[in-house]
C-alpha cells in the first residue's frame, strides 16, 4: 500500500495569551483519510490548536501546514478555508430555520456546494428535514452542525468537542455519522476529552496537557506504551476474596459495589489468585481479566481521571 499522504502537518506551533502559553511548541502530522483525536482536559489548548489551523488564530511562532498550504502565509488562508470544514466547540444556529432550511443556507454562502437534502442523508435525518432547530435533542443539533461543517465538500474536518454533553446513545450517534465520513474519504480531526471516544474512533490520537503534547501513536499503541497492568476482577468477591487476594497479591482493591480488583503484576499472579480463591473455598460471581484502556494510558500521563473535562 502507498504510504498515506499528509494533510496536516504542524512544526513547534506556540500560541501564547500575554503570560499564558496556551500551546507550548507542538509538533504532529495527520494523514489523509484518518480520524485524529487531540485529546486533553479543560483548557489543554485544544480549541487554541484546533482554531489555528482553521486560520483563526495566529500563532506566536511555528509553522503549520494544511492540504500543504501555510498557515501563516495571507495569499493561502482563502484557498485553505475553501477545502475544510469546521464544528466550533457548543456550536449552535439559527433557531427558527429548520434542518433544510439551515443547510440551504449556509450552501449559499459558498459559489460550490453540496444539496441539503444530500447533507440530511449523510447525517442520517431524513425524518427531521423540516423539524426547527431549536425542537431538536442534543445530539441532533450536532449532528446539524457537522452537516452544516460539510456544505462546501471539505476534505479536512475540524470537529471540536463534537460529543460533549451528550447522553451515551446520541454520542453513538455522532460517531456513526464521523466514522461514515472517514469511509468516504475525508480527515476528521477530532477534539475530546472523552477516552472512550479516542478508543473507538481514533486511527491516531495525541494527548495534549498544559499545552504540550505528552503523548502520540495509534490508541492501541498507546494502551500497551501507558496503560499498566491488566486487572483481575473478581465479581460479587467482597470481603471474604479481599483478605485472601490481600495475603497473595499486591495492589488489591475492594469497591463499594463488592468487586475485587487485582493488579496482575506477573504470569503466576492469576493462578495463584485462582488457587487461593479455590483453597478457601471463597464464594463470587465471576473472575475475568480487564485489560487496560485509554482511560488508565490518560491516568498514567496525568496522574488524574478526567470527570466531564476536567482533571480530577
Ligand atoms: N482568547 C483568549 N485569551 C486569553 N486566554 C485564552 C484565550 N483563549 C483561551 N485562553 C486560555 O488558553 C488556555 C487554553 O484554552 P483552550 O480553549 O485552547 O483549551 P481547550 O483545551 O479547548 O479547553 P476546553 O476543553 O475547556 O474547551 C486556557 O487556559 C484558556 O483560558
Ligand atoms: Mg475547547
Amino acid at each position: 500500500m502507498p504510504a498515506k499522504e499528509t494533510v496536516i502537518e504542524v512544526n513547534s506551533l506556540v500560541k501564547k495569551y500575554g503570560a499564558l502559553t496556551a500551546v507550548d511548541n507542538i509538533s504532529f502530522k495527520v494523514k489523509s483519510g484518518e480520524i485524529f483525536a487531540f485529546c486533553g482536559p479543560n483548557g489543554a489548548g485544544k480549541t487554541t490548536t484546533v482554531e489555528m489551523l482553521e486560520c483563526l488564530r495566529v500563532p506566536t511562532s511555528g509553522s503549520a501546514k494544511v492540504l500543504g498550504l501555510d498557515i501563516s502565509k495571507r495569499s493561502d488562508l482563502s484557498k485553505i478555508r475553501s477545502r475544510i470544514g469546521v464544528l466550533p466547540q457548543e456550536f449552535n444556529t439559527f433557531e427558527l430555520l429548520t434542518v433544510r432550511e439551515s443547510l440551504k443556507f449556509f450552501g449559499g454562502v459558498f459559489d460550490k456546494h453540496l444539496d441539503a437534502d444530500e447533507l440530511i442523508k449523510i447525517i442520517d435525518m431524513e425524518e427531521y428535514s423540516n423539524i426547527l432547530y431549536k425542537n431538536l435533542s442534543g445530539g441532533l443539533k450536532q449532528r446539524v452542525g457537522v452537516a452544516i461543517s460539510l456544505v462546501n465538500d471539505p476534505e479536512v474536518i475540524f470537529l471540536d468537542e463534537p460529543t460533549t454533553g451528550l447522553d451515551p446513545k446520541a454520542r453513538r450517534g455522532v460517531w456513526e455519522v464521523l466514522q461514515d465520513l472517514k469511509k468516504s474519504g475525508k480527515t476528521v480531526f477530532l477534539t475530546t476529552h472523552y477516552m472512550d471516544e479516542v478508543e473507538t474512533l481514533a486511527d491516531n490520537v495525541a494527548v495534549i496537557l498544559s499545552g504540550k503534547i505528552v503523548a502520540e501513536g495509534t490508541p492501541r499503541r498507546l494502551i500497551s506504551k501507558y496503560g499498566g497492568h491488566q486487572t483481575l476482577v473478581v465479581e460479587g468477591g467482597g470481603e471474604s476474596t479481599y483478605k485472601v487476594l490481600k495475603n497473595r497479591m499486591k495492589d488489591v482493591e475492594l469497591e463499594p459495589n463488592g468487586d475485587v480488583l487485582a493488579k496482575i503484576h506477573s504470569k503466576s499472579d492469576l493462578s495463584d489468585a485462582f488457587t487461593a480463591l479455590n483453597e478457601n473455598k471463597v464464594d463470587y460471581d465471576r473472575f475475568s481479566v480487564r485489560g487496560a484502556t485509554f482511560d488508565d494510558v490518560f491516568l498514567n500521563l496525568s496522574g488524574k481521571k478526567i470527570v466531564e473535562g476536567k482533571l480530577e
